[in-house]
């Protein structure tokens, strides 16, 4: 049986039941999946396949960028795939970013207030500023698939330096943006993606 680590960082909570459903839809193909606080994780080496996920704090959060860095090697010989949580997005139209496939959820996205031209916050949310410190982490390895996904902003649980942050330059209404259709479609292509060949049996979820 193959074995697929799904490894979140978090920083109020959120991603936790994002990495948890995408780790059930990736056991749905026969696979042993583990889902794990990225501190949790002892190696790489027992899997066959890694998802790492993790949402935008001014910038992919960095203990996940951290993670990919410190198991460069590694990720070598197992695909990687990515999901990233945001609150904002800049609508651009990219379905790629440095010839790796972004897939976006499409209710996620905002046109620019002027066409052709973009405010700073708007230069800021574009899908390849987002993206490509993933990728420059990854180097020379390029994940087999990114994931763009609205996530879920509650002010109450923020310290007062992280809602300035939010609302000067996110400015996104606190709620819960979570599309598990298009989250659940995009983990249940992963199989495919991270090449598992497993019988379609009863996958085992572990949660950490
Ligand atoms: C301090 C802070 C910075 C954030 N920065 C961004 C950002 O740069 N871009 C974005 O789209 N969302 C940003 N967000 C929104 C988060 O990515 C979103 O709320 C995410 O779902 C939080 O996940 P968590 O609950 O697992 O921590 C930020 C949120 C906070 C609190």
């Amino acid at each position: 049986m193959k074995r697929i680590l799904v490894a979140y960082a978090t920083m109020a909570g959120s991603t936790v039941e994002v990495a948890r459903v995408v780790g059930e839809e990736i056991a749905k193909s026969g696979a042993q999946v583990d889902v794990l606080p990225l501190g949790e994780v002892k190696g790489l080496d027992v899997y066959d396949g890694v998802v790492v996920g993790g949402p935008m704090i001014m910038g992919w959060h960095r203990a996940a960028l951290g993670f990919l860095k410190k198991h460069r090697e590694a990720l070598q010989r197992i695909p990687l795939a990515v999901f990233v949580m945001a609150m904002s997005l800049t609508q651009t139209g990219e379905t790629s970013v440095d010839g790796v496939p972004v897939e976006v959820d499409e209710k996620l996205p905002k046109s620019p207030e002027q066409e052709g031209r973009l405010n700073f916050r708007e230069r800021y949310a574009r899908l390849a500023n987002y993206v490509r410190p993933i990728l420059k982490a990854t180097r020379p390895v390029k994940p087999v698939d990114i994931g763009v996904f609205g996530g879920r902003l509650e002010y109450g649980r923020l310290k007062w330096w992280a809602v300035l942050f939010v609302m000067v330059i996110i400015q996104a209404p606190a709620g819960d943006r979570r599309n598990w259709t298009a989250i659940r479609s995009w983990a249940a292509g992963l199989p495919a993606a991270l090449q598992l060949e497993t019988s379609k049996a009863d996958g085992l979820t572990r949660v950490g």
